[in-house]
């Protein structure tokens, strides 16, 4: 096993923990309910602490008034999922108000750090406990304790941050699934709170993961994403002679029909050998979410990017070349500190050079302990908003163009069932992720079906069945 994970013995003593709880839990019908905000990251973590919730004899609530064992798992990325997070766990206030007995609990990103912790502490007095992302291993025996004596705990973080296995997992979907790779990140882009708030890299033993898939699969799952905050970095924390594009062609060649995606991938260490890779796999999709946060290098440089705008072209020109009808897709953050207007030019340019099918916009939002919040000429908020439009404007024609590029093709798409927009159409996504319309039979969810596609909006396809 590697040194990077948590020692059986501590898993088992929570396996005691999850007993004890189950036994409180036994003749009385108690209910969860987790609200999640952030990544992909954090929805995994949501659906692991799920799966120990159920494990302790609780049961899924649909909205968190009837729960008693509410979990805010919440996000740092940005100011504003802090306060979203914030405000939900202040509407909370009236269900603990009605329920005394209800268990409260803040986890994740936002409460890793000391500041939100004493927010917690001082300005949220009806939350019982916390703990961050180091801990969710100890879930159990922190409700245990909560239950048993009633005192509020503000977990500290542990001093090294571990990979958990052996816990259940809940998920969300009965066809597309998480499978976390790694976890952490060392990068330290300078705007970032994430190698902050997740601790140093640390990967899973191939095995896991590979074991994780096979059974994912053969439980009839046919979407998934291996995730990690920089998947090219897999293994190299440990000694595994297996790196991401390996681990990559192992798991597409688990036998069954599924997709297999992965994200994200930091573009200094996106390799030709990855890219190969993908094109010689049939079962990885044809989609490569490349961040590239701006198109000028002087930016990039004060970003720790540790790339410039030629080489990222390069990694992206070879995908074009490698494989046809790749989807690129891409994060752009506006109003870095010092980003002039040239600065801002250059990644519209950027965008017109790639292509990109889809952005993923952001305001730059200064983070409390990261270099970038402490740098002069921060950008004016009317700049930062005024970048912002013009690069949605621009992304919106580049968008509808590339769509309008697979008017007349026949694509495959997993159905989600019943579209949320309009209840007589059903959506799906295609290999490269992008949503598609179409009428169809509801029962159709969670399988793949052949579709033309016959118009293209901008963020969407409409499609028939073929
Ligand atoms: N590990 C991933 C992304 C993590 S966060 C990667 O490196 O690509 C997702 C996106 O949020 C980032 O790509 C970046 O565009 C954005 N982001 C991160 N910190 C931010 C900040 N302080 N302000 C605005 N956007 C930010
Ligand atoms: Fe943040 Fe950079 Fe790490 Fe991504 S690679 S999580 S942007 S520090
Ligand atoms: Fe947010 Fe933490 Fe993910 S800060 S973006 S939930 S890693």
């Amino acid at each position: 096993m590697s040194n990077k994970t948590i020692p059986d013995t501590q898993i088992k003593q929570q396996y005691e923990y999850i007993k004890k709880v189950s036994a409180l839990n036994e003749n009385r019908a108690s209910k969860y309910f987790i609200k999640t905000f952030g990544c992909q990251q954090n929805e995994a973590d949501s659906e692991k602490l799920a799966g120990i919730a159920e494990k302790m004899g609780y049961t899924k609530a649909d909205i968190p008034d009837v729960a008693d064992l509410i979990l805010v798992n919440t996000c740092a990325i940005r100011e504003h999922a802090e306060l979203k997070a914030l405000s939900v766990i202040g509407q909370y206030k009236h269900i603990k108000i009605e329920n005394p007995e209800l268990v409260l609990v803040v986890c994740g990103c936002m409460v890793t750090q000391e500041h939100r912790i004493n927010d917690i502490k001082f300005k949220y007095p009806y939350v019982d406990f916390t703990f961050g992302t180091s801990s969710i291993h100890r879930f159990p025996e922190l409700l245990y304790n909560q239950l048993m004596q009633g005192k509020r705990y503000f977990c500290p973080e542990e001093s090294e941050y571990l990979v958990a296995e052996g816990f259940p997992t809940a998920r969300e979907s009965t066809y597309r699934a998480w499978v976390s790779i790694m976890y952490g990140c060392n990068n330290f882009c300078s705007y970032c709170i994430v190698p902050y708030v997740r601790g140093r890299e640390r990967s899973r033993e191939p095995e896991a993961v590979i074991n994780e898939v096979k059974s994912l699969v053969e439980n009839g799952y046919k979407d998934i994403t291996l995730l990690g905050q920089n998947v090219n970095s897999y293994g190299k924390d440990s000694n595994f002679d297996c790196d991401f594009a390996d681990l990559l062609q192992r798991v597409a060649r688990i036998d069954g029909d599924f997709t297999l995606r992965f994200m994200t991938s930091h573009p200094k260490d996106a390799t030709k050998k990855l890219v190969d890779v993908m094109a010689s796999e049939s079962k990885i999709a044809k989609h490569f979410h490349l961040p590239l946060q701006s198109g000028s290098d002087s930016i990039l440089l004060k970003m720790n990017r540790h790339y410039n705008l030629a080489q990222y072209l390069d990694t992206a020109n070879y995908l074009k070349e490698k494989i046809q009808d790749i989807t690129i897709t891409s994060d752009i953050i506006v109003g870095f500190p010092g980003e002039t207007d040239e600065d801002f030019e250059d990644t519209i340019k950027a965008l017109q050079t790639v292509e990109f099918d889809m952005l993923y916009s952001f305001i730059y939002s200064p983070r409390i302990g990261t270099p970038a919040a402490e740098m002069e000429n921060q950008v004016t908020q009317e700049n930062k908003n005024k970048r912002f439009n013009r690069l949605l404007e621009m992304q919106n024609v580049i968008s509808l163009s590339r769509n309008q590029g697979l008017e007349g093709s026949v694509v495959r798409v997993l159905c989600d069932g019943e579209s949320k927009s309009n209840a007589e159409l059903l959506s799906g996504r295609t290999d490269g992720n992008k949503i598609v319309f179409f009428e169809g039979d509801k029962n159709l969810k969670g399988k793949f079906v052949n579709m033309e596609i016959k118009r293209a909006e901008t963020f969407a396809l409409y499609g028939s069945l073929k």
